[in-house]
């Protein structure tokens, strides 16, 4: 796979507005390429940074916890994660895990094992638009905000 000529072809097929926009964050646009997998498009260098660090805790992952990034951009702005469904509400997180809220949660011991080993603010997985749902199973789809993307781009 020449993967310089799939983000080229993705870049010109989003100016074409062939894929539909899925949402935003601060920081990323994200698209449907209609094939299982969604991009986020950076916006601002804090984009790029948790492209970055997103690519990375995919990659060294075994927790089941994340939707998967299959790949990133050279330059970083563009990275290619398997598309998750809606999350209607967060008490299907606390069910799936059998816990009553996001104290209980934050508690169990795979939580506390992704937020040192990654730096993450669990904070973030308060929010419904942090989750997302593949095959039944809940998933984070937005994890790039580490400690150090914090600190450097947000304070
Ligand atoms: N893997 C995904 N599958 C489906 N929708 C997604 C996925 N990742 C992000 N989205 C949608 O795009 C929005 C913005 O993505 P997000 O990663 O939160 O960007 P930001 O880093 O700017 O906050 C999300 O709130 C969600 O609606
Ligand atoms: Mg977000």
């Amino acid at each position: 796979m020449n993967w310089a000529i799939v983000f080229y072809n993705i870049m010109m097929n989003i100016r074409q507005g062939y894929y539909s926009f899925l949402g935003s964050g601060s920081c990323r646009n994200v698209f449907d390429l209609g094939n299982g997998y969604v991009v986020k498009i950076a916006k601002n260098m804090a984009g790029i940074a948790q492209n970055k660090s997103e690519y990375k805790i995919s990659k060294s992952d075994k927790s089941k916890l994340f939707a998967k990034i299959i790949q990133i951009s050279n330059d970083s702005s563009m990275l290619i994660m398997e598309k998750a469904d809606k999350l209607y509400n967060l008490s299907y997180i606390w069910e799936y895990f059998n816990v009553k809220n996001e104290i209980e949660l934050f508690e169990l011991m795979e939580f506390q094992k992704i937020k040192h080993e990654y730096n993450l603010e669990l904070g973030d997985l308060e929010r419904k638009s942090s989750w997302g749902v593949i095959k039944g199973h809940p998933v984070i789809i937005d994890y790039g905000f580490t400690k150090e993307v914090s600190q450097k781009y947000y304070f």
